[in-house]
């Protein structure tokens, strides 16, 4: 295939992944994903930047056939998304450095066994000349580790942003044409991938800007040709007000669970409050991270198994607590049958959660009229506490 281009001597070279269902053994990717890769070629040198995961470097190749020179390959991040064909492409042309951080060099020096005398290390706001085109790299560290850069075209005011603004969106569209979907893709991956970080990456927003952007391009899904949508909802999502939103991961195993979580769930919603139900049995757990990014409260449904929460609670926990979303409560309901440490045991996995915990309900079997009161008195309080920050 042609390699399209996006401006005057720049081109995207990058490979679609229609199929990949699952990122880092983890993330599920229900509309695939895509690596991309620009080729700038100033007057006088030529750059690739980033590269693409190994299982498509023959993508990346084919495109590069017909380029005889390539004097360097920046290096924005260093997991091997992006960074996997950097050996093949340094095979090929044996005269090419890597232009990247240092600490993205201790990294693909280990992680790719790429010789200490093919990098070339830049520090923050240096710059490149290509002849009559500029690059600017911009330190950014933790999008998504703690090496990551951007890389600003300066005549072009094209901004490559690798992880930072992706999309896990397979599509031929070069500029995001449907907001829609762009915006729930984005906002998947921001769940996913970059909300852990959302205090750091704000920081970043303020930084860049300075910039006049024209165009972001990142290393996944489609690129902004109209940045303010994906600045506007980033900015949103890492310090936007939190919405009146309880978010309820539940499992349960002989309905008791089920009983309570549908109770709660309807005095909420009778109490104007909007609830977002996760059966984690059935559940895509992209969609329930996305759903935290933006709720003020999570309330956490489990019976009692061996003791302590059912397994694919304490799963969604452990994730939960690793993506430090900006809840402001949580709680816990659920049952047990003859003895339980369920919350003792949830409340230790969240610790990551600056959230305050309201009193928790746990029924012995079948919930009776007691429990029914106590999940009333929850919804009250979280009723109570939305209303008193202002969450609407
Ligand atoms: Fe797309 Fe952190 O790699």
């Amino acid at each position: 295939m042609k390699a399209r281009q996006i401006k005057t001597n720049i081109y995207c070279v990058g490979a679609i992944d229609w199929d990949r269902r699952l990122f880092d053994a983890l993330i599920p990717l229900p509309d695939g994903t895509s690596y991309n890769a620009y080729l700038v070629q100033g007057t006088q040198k030529v750059a690739l930047i980033d590269t693409v995961d190994p299982s498509k470097t023959e993508v990346l190749m084919g495109y590069l056939a017909d380029v005889p020179v390539i004097d360097y390959v920046i290096a924005n991040h260093a997991e091997q998304d992006h960074s996997g064909s950097i050996p093949h492409v340094l095979a090929k042309y044996p005269d090419a450095k890597v232009v990247t951080t240092p600490k993205c060099r201790d990294l693909l020096a280990s992680l790719l066994l790429i010789s200490e005398n093919r990098f070339i290390t830049v520090s923050d706001g240096e710059t490149l000349s290509l002849g009559n085109k500029t690059l600017e790299f911009i330190y950014a560290p933790w999008v998504h580790w703690p090496e990551t850069m951007l890389t600003y075209l300066r005549e072009d005011k094209i901004l490559l942003t690798c992880d930072l603004f992706g999309s896990h969106l397979a599509t031929t569209d070069l500029y995001v044409t449907n907001e829609g979907q762009a915006y729930e893709s984005a906002k998947r991956y921001y769940a996913e991938i970059m909300m852990p970080f959302h205090t750091i990456i704000e920081k970043h927003l303020e930084k860049l800007g300075s910039y006049k952007i024209d165009v972001i391009a990142p290393s996944h899904g489609p690129m902004y040709d109209k940045p303010s949508f994906i600045l506007e909802a980033y900015r949103s999502w890492t310090s936007g007000p939190l919405k009146n939103i309880v978010v309820v991961p539940y499992i349960s195993m002989h309905g008791s669970t089920q009983k309570m979580v549908e109770y709660f769930v309807g005095a909420l919603t009778g109490k104007g409050v909007t609830v977002k139900q996760f059966n984690l049995a059935a559940t895509d757990i992209g969609k329930l991270a996305m759903a935290l990014v933006d709720a003020a409260t999570v309330v956490i449904g489990t019976p009692t198994v061996l003791v302590g929460p059912h397994p694919n609670i304490a799963y969604a926990a452990f994730l939960a607590n690793a993506l430090r979303p900006r809840l402001q409560f949580v709680s816990i309901i659920g049952s047990y049958g003859w003895g339980s440490k369920a919350v003792e045991q949830l409340t230790g996995m969240i610790s990551n959660l600056k959230a305050e915990v309201l009193a928790p309900v746990i029924s012995k079997g079948f919930p009776r009229e007691d429990d029914f009161k106590a999940l009333d008195n929850l919804v009250n309080a979280i009723v109570e506490k939305h209303k008193e920050r202002g969450f609407a």
